[in-house]
């Protein structure tokens, strides 16, 4: 099999992200029948930049196909402290796992170490650019939850700027038929002007709006939160008055429609009360729940592994 790497959910064709979908959904039904598949197998998780969900979920996944784990959890615990690239990492950890995924501050650092890589490399973000295995998450709670895409008006709030899950999901969504965006952010944290000329030239429907009100929320199907990305501010002023701009409370779930699905990538800081969490709309944590099977799938199908 060749050798395949996932850096930008558009790594996958639709139809392949189909069937990567049903893969996860069939080991939400059935887990035991893939408790053995990665017998032997290691993953090792390279994060440069904190992370709990992602890489916990990357772990978790590993050990419920039956493989082991290892890595490490910051630049310091690495040999990076010390000054080494990410391609001579890579090139080491080639010798030791079966598959990695990485998380990095800097934009296209998994993509350089993929390029030196002999074992498939995962992007677990890189900088403020693309989360693809999040986006993988956010389409299977999505799909399992609204059947479909087609169709669907997507409201994006909150730090649209740095915040990289928002670019891989507009990216993502956009191949699908009829599909609309409502981007609602401050003025300053506005989608960069890449996100927004792609939308363009695929001349996707979008709009771009500051306020979070029962104009703003009455066609949405899903509205889809992300906090303030204080580590990409460059000052402490900017994101204290930028922190709170937006709180979805039970006050504004009451002017919000009642199949509007709320999905957030977490970590959550503000910007959803607790409150929120008892509400039916609220799938943020059956979306992290989500992010474990898709990560089985993923691991899977990039080691090539068939599981009857
Ligand atoms: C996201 C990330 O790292 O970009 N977290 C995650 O992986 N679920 C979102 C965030 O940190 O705000």
């Amino acid at each position: 099999m060749a050798l395949r790497h996932l850096m930008s959910p558009l790594d996958f064709s639709t139809g392949e992200l189909d069937k990567l979908m049903d893969l996860a959904n069939d080991i939400e039904k059935y887990p035991q029948k893939y408790a053995h598949a990665c017998a032997g197998k290691k993953i090792a998780t390279l994060f440069y930049e904190p992370s709990t969900r992602t890489r916990l979920s990357f772990e978790a996944a590993m050990l419920n196909l039956g493989g082991s784990v290892l890595g490490f959890h910051s630049s310091d615990s690495s040999s990076a402290a010390k000054g080494e690239s990410v391609s001579d990492t890579m090139r080491i950890v080639s010798c030791y796992a079966d598959i990695a995924a990485m998380r990095h501050p800097k934009e296209g650092a998994p993509l350089v170490a993929s390029m030196k890589s002999m074992i498939p490399v995962i992007n677990a973000g890189d900088g403020g650019h693309q989360h693809p295995t999040q986006t993988l998450t956010d389409l299977l709670t999505i799909r399992s939850l609204k059947g479909h895409f087609e169709g669907l008006t997507i409201g994006l709030c909150g730090d649209l700027k740095f915040g990289r899950t928002v670019h891989s999901l507009i990216n993502a969504l956009s191949r699908y038929d009829n599909i609309r965006f409502v981007l609602i952010s401050p003025e300053e944290l506005r989608v960069p002007s890449y996100v927004r000329e792609a939308m363009r030239a695929q001349k996707i429907p979008f709009e771009e709006v500051v306020k979070l009100d029962e104009e703003t929320m009455k066609d949405l199907d899903i509205l889809y939160m992300t906090r303030v990305q204080k580590e990409r501010f460059f000052n402490e002023e900017d994101y204290l008055r930028m922190k709170d701009f937006y709180i979805l409370d039970k006050e504004k779930m009451d002017l919000a429609p009642k199949k509007m699905l709320v999905l957030h990538p977490l970590p959550r800081v503000n910007e959803i009360s607790v409150e929120v969490d008892n509400d039916e709309r609220a799938a943020y944590f059956k979306q992290a729940q989500y992010g474990v099977y898709i990560r089985m799938a993923l691991i899977l199908t990039l080691l090539g592994l068939e599981v009857k």
